[in-house]
């Protein structure tokens, strides 16, 4: 474990206490290579790692642009406990209903209250119930409302007996997810950035307890533009015509982090994650 003795921060892994519960963060699932990856490592994934809880951002799970049902319950039966998403979440219209019914597909929460779907939710067996929170950025993506506007809200509105709360904060720049950290820190256990498809090696335990990494990465092929065929993006880059995405299917690796929480859901390690499949 590296201290920095001026502010607290850990930087790296420490086992100094006893472990109550170990979230499994799944970085954005892309297409078809993605999804299968977790849907045959994950069972065996889980028993390696011992998670307790999983959640998987899967915006980008059908064709690299949102989710579908059958996509959503075929993961939710493959071992994920919740499914983040973010501003792909409209893409596939078939999900709309899901989102509806289902409190285990959750989409950012500073979306508007009249749009589909829950911003928040509560998962999990007696013992390890766990809050899920996702939120989106509002720099170079669209949210209608703030994420720092909404989240004291949504921290006010969780009951007290849930003390392990994880936030996706779904966000292309990076400043508003390290100040989200911040002003989170102590008062959840976990907030982990997504969306950006390349994992960060900024994983640490903020001073109050706080887990946080900036960006979990991709778990998709990795020979590619953040999932996309790469000549595909560097004819685009080339030309500024518009292009049709494709899928890459090469160099499969499922991203993310894993996540220790001690007593009362403060975060006593993190540790990043990419497996090659
Ligand atoms: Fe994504
Ligand atoms: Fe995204």
């Amino acid at each position: 474990m590296i201290q920095n003795p001026a502010s607290g921060i850990r930087h790296q892994v420490c086992f100094c206490y006893t472990a109550r519960m170990k979230l499994l963060f799944i970085a954005d699932i892309f297409g078809k290579p993605g999804r299968n990856a977790v849907l045959s490592k994950l069972p065996s994934l889980r028993e390696e790692l011992g998670a307790d809880f999983v959640v998987a951002n899967g915006e980008n799970a059908a064709s690299g642009a949102g989710i579908t049902t059958n996509i959503a319950e075929r993961m939710l039966a493959g071992g994920v406990d919740v499914i983040t998403s973010g501003n792909h979440i409209w893409r596939q219209k078939d999900i709309i209903p899901f989102l509806a019914r289902s409190d285990r597909i959750i989409r950012p929460a500073n979306y508007l209250p009249s749009n589909p779907g829950r911003g928040w939710t509560v998962a999990g067996e007696q013992g390890g119930r766990t809050a899920v929170v996702n939120l989106s950025g509002n720099l170079y993506i669209g949210a209608p409302r703030g994420a720092f506007q909404v989240i004291d809200g949504i921290l006010a509105e969780i009951p007290p007996e849930i003390k392990v709360i994880l936030v996706d904060m779904h966000a292309e720049a990076t400043s508003e997810k390290v100040a989200l950290g911040f002003y989170l820190d102590g008062r959840v256990t976990a907030v982990v950035g997504t969306h950006t498809h390349v994992q960060t090696a900024d994983e640490k335990i903020l001073p109050g307890g706080t887990a946080y990494i900036t960006d979990a990465g991709l778990t998709g092929p990795h020979n590619s533009v953040i999932g996309v065929n790469k000549e595909i993006i560097i004819r685009h880059f080339l030309t500024q015509m518009p292009v049709r995405f494709e899928v890459a299917d090469d160099d499969v690796w499922i991203e993310g982090v894993i996540i220790e929480t001690g007593p009362g859901g403060k975060a006593g390690s993190i540790q990043r994650l990419q497996i090659p499949v």
